[in-house]
């Protein structure tokens, strides 16, 4: 019976560490269909080549079957050829990382924006505080109550959307307004179920009063062009605007949980 040739403790190992890399990426890349990110690869192989190196150098022995191949290459006298071509083109490769990494990148940096930050518990607004946990539509209740009036508010809420507001977010309040394609953020759109429906009253009367640079830090308050609607309308103004964006795009807002 022919003996199938023993492969070589190191090569064992870099195989073991090769198939792990292949199986995280065709794991995540094919399987869950989300290319996995470089960090995470990068995390993952650190532990297995760490695990590897523990597990094949276990005992002294299975160690020194480790190293041999690479204490052969330095110290043998017959391997002078290939130690000579390792020695040159291991310095190149390094070389090549280093040169590569060095580069100049111009993509853009990554942005890490919350787009619906936790808002504060409480806002000051001019010189009134709101408690944004409690605070309501006042003219919430008329939908319900006095149909008429709440029909005349939401018109009230058209015409101050379309005075300040379409620019942005569009006439068809989809984000889409002339003004959109320039800005980065993007205006948000009221049409998404990622919007507005998710979201309470007085989390959009905050939004609105206090604009881009009311938002915490993690909502990147530089780089969002929203203005400060406070300066520019009133208190009823925004509650009538806010009224008019649930009902022309048909959402619910968010209620607080009962009890
Ligand atoms: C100059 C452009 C611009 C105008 C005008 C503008 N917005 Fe915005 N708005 C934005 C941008 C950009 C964002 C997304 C960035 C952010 O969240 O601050 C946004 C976000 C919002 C949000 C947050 C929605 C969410 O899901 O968190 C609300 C609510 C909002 N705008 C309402 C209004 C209303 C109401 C008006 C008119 C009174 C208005 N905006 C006018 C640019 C604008």
């Amino acid at each position: 019976m022919r003996r199938i040739p023993k492969i070589p403790r190191l090569l064992q190992a870099v195989l073991v560490v090769v198939f792990f890399h292949a199986g995280f990426v065709l794991v995540f890349d094919y399987l869950l269909a989300q290319v996995i990110p470089a960090s995470l690869l990068t995390m993952y192989m650190f532990f297995v080549v760490v695990g590897v190196f523990m597990v094949f150098t276990f005992t002294e022995d299975s160690a020194r079957e480790m190293v041999a191949p690479i204490k052969a290459l330095v110290e043998d006298p017959s391997k002078r050829r290939t130690r000579n071509v390792v020695f040159a083109i291991v310095p190149l490769i390094a070389g090549g990382f280093a040169y590569n990494h060095m580069l100049p990148r111009f993509e853009a940096p990554l942005e890490l924006r919350s787009i619906h930050p936790a808002p504060p518990s409480s806002v000051k607004i001019g010189d009134k505080r709101y408690n944004l946990l409690t605070l309501e539509n006042p003219f919430r209740e008329t939908e319900t109550q006095d149909p008429e009036r709440f029909a005349e508010l939401v018109a009230e809420g058209a015409a101050i959307y379309i005075a300040n507001c379409q620019y942005c977010h569009g006439d068809k309040l989809d984000g889409k307004g002339p003004y959109a394609r320039a800005l980065n953020p993007t205006p948000l759109n009221f049409q998404d179920i990622g919007t507005i429906a998710q979201l309470q009253e007085s989390f959009l009367f905050w939004r609105i009063a206090t604009g881009g640079p009311g938002l915490p830090d993690e909502g990147a308050p530089w780089l969002s062009s929203m203005p400060v609607w406070s300066d520019f309308l009133s208190e009823d103004e925004i509650w009538k605007v806010i009224l008019f964006l649930y009902d022309y795009t048909g959402h619910r807002p968010r209620a607080w949980e009962q009890g």
